[in-house]
């Protein structure tokens, strides 16, 4: 980002990094803006320029930044017991969050595992999974399959599973060895010409099969992937019928099928398990980033009742734990955020607002130059921009389209979530909006308004 000059921010009090001893996201930058308070889908800087956050950050403040409810709660909790280590107490909050997750979640998911993040969810997924297999007598499962392009998080098992060449590049030498990767399922640039969304579909899905034959079923314990491919590909959904044969997949080899609902779960999409759209149900699902909003850090992992059981009967308990594991205080965060999604019956406007949204999107870009797809469900959509719509031809990376637009998004006054073309997937410049699910229609408006506006001047700047 360094390159493209600095963001129009000294009238606006930003923080010089170069003085700060906070190790920022962006170490070349000059400066960055300073949060000090919100208001609703509004994030208020020192300067008092206010910002629409059309992607809840990465996706966590789903009730905006002001809501009073959560607040409340976490006032209320705090002056009674802000935590107590899990080894020695449990407490109401984790007690009722875990009833409230799993009182509407299908099939066998019975219990739920907490972390401190997404990232952690992953780990805690992949360890379960081992520990199950191990507890099970079958210790010869050992790879786990996911998907190029995918993103399960930055640690380094998480790298491992997920499939950006980008972010594992300089940590190969560092991550687990025991994973393998098939294909996105990623229809904009998957899909072949006169092939149906159907056959596509079983094609991609059928991808998983093969690679589990070539790697022997026996020793595969579990696919893992996103359900709506989010930060790698922006808002990708998977081709109708993708995840029942995924699902019929791995029910044929033993295969335990994780889903990661980090971002796109917890109501993103109008429902609260995006899976449930898709008519199948997994083992295991990863949660985060809006369960608690954005009031406090909280990810879990959903686990079925089968492999809970297998480790309750054989280990007794899981081999994994951190010092902040069902923290109180997140846990009171979150059971509020999930209180206030259901009590303000959020669902129906994030239906609703999803479709304004799309519609929109549809309108400001369908013809635009630039503009190859736009995609999405619910809440959750995207754009992906093109140098050259008849070939899908990307920008070159050098050009930092996504760069450009975040900044000039900021300039307007909007938030937006944007990443650059990556060689291994195809995908080109993209954007992702996910805007709280208390967003209005003149929000809405304002949002694919400035979005035009960065993107105009964007590729004014740099083509
Ligand atoms: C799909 C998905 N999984 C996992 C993660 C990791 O979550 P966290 O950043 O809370 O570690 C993210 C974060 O962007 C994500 O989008």
């Amino acid at each position: 980002m360094s390159d493209l000059g600095s963001f129009s921010q000294s009238a606006d009090m930003a923080v010089a990094i170069e003085h700060s001893a906070a190790f920022h996201r962006d170490l070349v930058a000059q400066t960055i803006r300073e949060a000090v308070a919100g208001d609703g889908v509004y994030i208020i800087d020192r300067s008092g320029r206010r910002f629409l956050d059309g992607s809840s950050g990465s996706g966590p403040s789903c009730l905006g930044h002001s809501n009073a409810a959560v607040r409340a709660a976490m006032h209320a909790q705090i002056d009674r017991i802000a935590y107590a280590h899990t080894a020695f107490f449990t407490s109401a909050p984790m007690e009722e969050l875990a009833d409230n997750l799993i009182a509407d979640a299908p099939g066998k998911l019975s219990h739920v595992w907490f972390t401190n993040s997404g990232a952690e969810a992953a780990d805690a997924a992949l360890k379960l999974t081992r520990q199950y297999f191990v507890d099970k007598g079958e210790p010869e499962r050992q790879i786990i399959i996911g998907r190029r392009a995918g993103y399960v998080g930055s640690t380094l098992a998480g790298l491992a599973a997920g499939g950006s060449d980008i972010r594992r590049k300089p940590f190969l030498p560092m991550l687990p060895t025991n994973t393998a990767h098939i294909g996105p399922a990623y229809a904009y640039r998957g899909m072949q010409d006169g092939e149906t969304v159907d056959d596509f579909s079983m094609r991609s899905a059928r991808e998983l099969e093969t690679k589990i034959e070539e790697l022997g079923p026996s020793r595969v314990a579990a696919f893992i992937c996103e359900t709506i491919v989010g930060s790698t590909l922006g808002a990708v959904p998977a081709p109708e019928g993708y995840f029942r044969e995924i699902r019929r997949i791995c029910d044929r080899h033993g295969i335990l099928l994780i889903l990661d609902e980090v971002m796109c779960g917890m109501g993103r999409t109008g429902s609260r398990y995006a899976f449930t759209e898709e008519g199948a149900c997994p083992d295991l699902v990863m949660i985060g980033k809006a369960l608690a909003g954005g009031y406090a850090p909280l990810g879990a992992v959903l686990v079925s009742a089968d492999i809970h059981d297998a480790i309750r009967d054989r280990t007794g308990f899981f081999w994994h734990g951190h010092s902040f594991h069902g923290h109180t205080l997140a846990c009171t965060a979150a059971l509020a955020v999930q209180h206030e999604i259901r009590d303000r019956d959020l669902y129906p406007n994030i239906r609703t607002a999803g479709d304004h949204l799309d519609w929109l999107l549809h309108e400001r870009f369908a013809e635009h130059p630039h503009v190859g797809d736009i995609r999405g469900r619910g809440l959750m959509q995207g754009i992906e921009i093109v140098a050259h719509r008849p070939t899908k031809r990307n920008f070159d990376a050098s050009r930092q389209i996504h760069a450009r637009l975040t900044r000039h998004a900021l300039d307007l006054g909007l938030i937006c979530y944007a990443s650059g073309p990556s060689p291994e997937s195809g995908v080109g410049d993209h954007v992702l909006l996910m805007p709280p699910y208390i967003v209005e229609p003149h929000h809405i408006e304002e949002i694919v308004d400035k979005l035009g506006q960065a993107l105009d001047r964007a590729l004014e700047e740099a083509v």
